[in-house]
């Protein structure tokens, strides 16, 4: 017999998706004991699952996306007018969203003059790099192709992103590697790569990319690209000052700089890119998964004016163009909502907002130091990471079975946070938070409450 496939019952579902669903970073085996987590609806910050059970979401979807919150009709409204005006048309052409956001998002981006679009985050860091093999090509003799990243940052789930993702437990497994990435140390002053502290250190993690040029060659060195702050391998603000030494660097061996912006872009941490904060002039950015509040897939690789001219008709070579295409990149209606998420945040006033409610947010989390194994508290806007270790003099790490039993007990309270996934070998102990930017003080408050309740009853 045929089965129905439109049924609203929760319980058929539930049987459905255990049984025909693959989940993203889950082991199902667990389905067997607990029911996967299946969401409904959300208005807001606030979330229903399948089961009528109602949750406060202080990760905007999971993985830090949804900037304007839930529930925005005039998003969908503006996707909806576009879908029935023009769905799609290749971007070999221009479409008129395509052209009002690329105005829009290039005049919050001095220096910044051309965007290029695609689907996900990793794809446009993908984007990134073939621009940066092809500049390498065509203009240094086929060098300069080799880039730079850093330990802890991810740059995305394809076989090129992960080869330039410094993450060793997202890149267990999958490998061999593309060649041409060398890797740089992190820059988390908590667990300093070189056993120094903060000031006084000479920011030794930014000046080791100057070793790490010379090891791999300065001829060969076209780029290195880094998370402005590291979002999954453990909410990561270097400290003041790290991005001038890191740009000082980039100019004396004309190494281009990019800034993967796919998590702290369009306002995660108050400023409308996280690089804004260290005043830091990328010749590359990309973003993702805020740029349309993840109404719609959208993804951006922007470049300066200078990256774009390397690319155009030079008579000698009629091939001088960027010879890539993504069949869904230059969707018009991502665009539409691209558009009308950015005139939210400022219609709305949330890069404020998100610069006040993040404060306060840091602040409440600060208070809960004294708590037992809280390590370090960490975060810029509303980005914000607490550490958890065993023990606070040696600053051993919590296990990752522990972090799952206190975001599960800050969940049992109706408040949803993240958590580091399988990331480093023997430090997934760095629960999240990042709630959408239009987030109140009650709320921000009540994250509070849950997130003290959470740790305590875990202690427990
Ligand atoms: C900093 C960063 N870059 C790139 C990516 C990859 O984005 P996507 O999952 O959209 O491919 C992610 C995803 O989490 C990310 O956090």
């Amino acid at each position: 017999m045929q089965k129905d496939a439109a049924s609203t019952d929760p319980n058929v579902l539930i049987k459905d998706d255990v049984e025909h669903v693959w989940h993203h970073l889950a082991q199902h085996s667990t389905f067997a004991a607990k029911e996967p987590l299946i969401m409904v609806e959300g208005q807001g910050l606030r979330l229903r699952d399948i089961r009528g059970r109602e949750y406060l979401d202080a990760t905007s979807g999971g993985v830090w996306c949804v900037n304007v919150g839930y529930g925005r009709k005039s998003i969908a409204d503006a996707v909806h007018a576009q879908l029935l005006k023009l769905p799609y048309y290749a971007a070999t052409a221009g479409n008129i969203p395509y052209a009002q956001f690329a105005a829009k998002l290039t005049s919050l981006m001095p220096g910044i003059n051309r965007v290029y679009l695609s689907n996900s985050g990793s794809e446009a860091n993908e984007k990134a790099y073939k621009m940066v093999r092809a500049i390498g090509h065509m203009k240094h003799g086929g060098k300069k192709k080799t880039i730079i990243y850093r330990h802890r940052d991810y740059h995305g789930t394809t076989i090129a992103a992960l080869s330039s993702t410094g993450q060793q437990e997202r890149r267990d497994w999958f490998g061999p590697f593309v060649p041409g990435f060398a890797e740089m140390p992190h820059a988390c002053c908590y667990r300093c790569a070189f056993g120094r502290g903060y000031p006084g250190c000479d920011l030794e993690c930014a000046a080791a990319l100057e070793t790490v040029i010379k090891q791999v060659g300065e001829d060969e060195v076209g780029a290195v690209i880094f998370e402005p702050i590291t979002a999954g391998g453990g909410v990561i603000p270097p400290v003041a000052g790290y991005y001038d030494v890191i740009q000082d660097i980039c100019r004396r061996y004309g190494v281009l700089l990019i800034m993967d912006e796919v998590v702290c872009g369009m306002g995660r941490t108050g400023k409308w890119f996280g690089y804004q904060h260290y005043g830091a002039s990328p010749d590359m950015v990309t973003m993702a998964k805020g740029v349309a509040s993840a109404y719609m897939p959208i993804s951006v690789t922007a470049t300066t004016e200078n990256v774009f001219a390397q690319f155009l008709h030079d008579p000698g070579d009629k091939m001088a163009y960027f010879r890539d295409i993504s069949t869904f990149g230059g969707c018009a209606a991502g665009c539409s909502a691209a558009l009308e998420s950015t005139r939210i945040i400022e219609e709305e006033n949330l890069l404020d907002n998100c610069a006040r409610m993040g404060e306060r947010l840091l602040d409440g989390l600060k208070d809960m130091a004294g708590l037992p194994f809280v390590g370090d508290v960490r975060g810029r806007g509303l980005f914000c990471g607490i550490e958890l270790v065993k023990d606070k003099q040696s600053r051993e790490p919590v296990d990752e079975s522990y972090v799952i039993k206190v975001a599960g007990a800050i969940a049992a309270q109706g408040v949803l946070v993240g958590r580091t996934n399988r990331s480093l070998p023997g430090q997934n102990n760095i629960l999240n938070l990042a709630p959408a930017l239009c987030v109140s003080a009650g709320e921000i408050d009540t994250i509070l409450k849950a997130v003290k309740a959470g740790l305590e009853k875990a202690a427990q």
